[in-house]
């Protein structure tokens, strides 16, 4: 986080919402009680984001059992982690510990076997997994992994007092901690103090969505409220988003280019066809996920 106040980028057309969406109640990995924001049925109008869940909970048996050892092939994986420490490893020899506001970006390319587990008994454990699709190209990549601390995000205060962290793609002229040719994704945390007023230029053509986990915020003259997540419209002639705090208001913002290519899911198996989703499980069957 640096000290520049940096001035607001100019909108001209703001976006509207298209759709507000609230997320599904729902658990995962070894019992993990969690909140499918982005599900299966948004994968398309997305596109290239394939699922967002988010993960708050003060209660050990709610989130203790973690996600023990699963395979992943195709995507992205981004775990940022608000409060609370997961312990990672991975069958590319990776291990890390993601606390207190760290993000950890894994490419799951050709195909990787991880665990993430709660490294604690009590206490609050919260955070998101935005999942990123790989063009086709890029699928039988090898893994990438890479953990950054709090302090190793970019991040910057804007002149109406909104602290920014850029976990992906590039906001005012600050670059983010990951950026990606294909997709551009953009990633950002945006904390904006009540009656502030946030504004992001987005291309034409790149899906957007913002979803609100604390307060609550208005875009183009809608409210959304905590939890909620508003679709933005992809009108051709807006040229971004504006985002009104009406309280105190914690939101992430998101956005990237489409791949508008074909999407075969199959749990953690994101490719393009069935067949290549036959031969996932059937290289992971026979151990050949990872070599
Ligand atoms: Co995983």
């Amino acid at each position: 986080m640096t000290n520049t106040f940096l001035p607001s980028e100019a909108i001209q057309h703001p976006r509207p919402i298209e759709r507000l969406v609230v997320g599904t109640a729902t658990s995962d990995g070894a019992g993990v009680k969690l909140t499918r924001v982005v599900a299966q049925s948004l994968q398309r109008r997305l596109d290239p984001f394939l699922m967002l869940d988010a993960f708050g909970s003060q209660n050990p048996d709610d989130y203790i059992a973690g996600f023990p050892d699963h395979p992943h092939r195709g995507f992205e994986t981004i775990t940022y982690m608000l409060a609370g420490r997961m312990r990672h490893r991975d069958s590319a020899g990776h291990e890390g510990l993601l606390e207190n506001g760290g993000v950890q970006w894994m490419t799951a390319g050709r195909g990787v076997i991880h665990s993430e587990i709660p490294q604690q008994e009590k206490g609050v454990m919260e955070g998101f997994q935005l999942w990123l699709n790989l063009p086709a190209r890029d699928k039988m990549s090898a893994p990438w992994y890479r953990d950054f601390t709090a302090a190793e995000l970019p991040g910057f205060v804007t002149e109406a007092g909104v602290a920014v962290t850029v976990i992906a793609g590039a906001s005012h002229g600050v670059t983010g901690a990951v950026t990606r040719a294909t997709t551009a994704p953009l990633y950002l945390d945006l904390h904006l103090p009540a009656g502030s007023r946030f504004t992001q230029t987005l291309p034409v053509g790149h899906n957007a969505f913002v979803y609100v986990y604390r307060g609550a915020v208005e875009i183009a003259g809608r409210s959304v409220s905590t939890q909620h997540l508003a679709i933005l419209a992809n009108d051709e002639q807006a040229d971004g988003v504006v985002i009104e705090a009406t309280s105190d208001a914690k939101v992430l913002l998101i956005a990237g280019q489409p791949l508008n290519e074909p999407i075969a899911q199959y749990g953690p198996f994101v490719m393009n066809t069935e067949q290549e989703i036959y031969q996932a499980l059937n290289d992971f069957r026979e151990g050949r996920l990872v070599t």
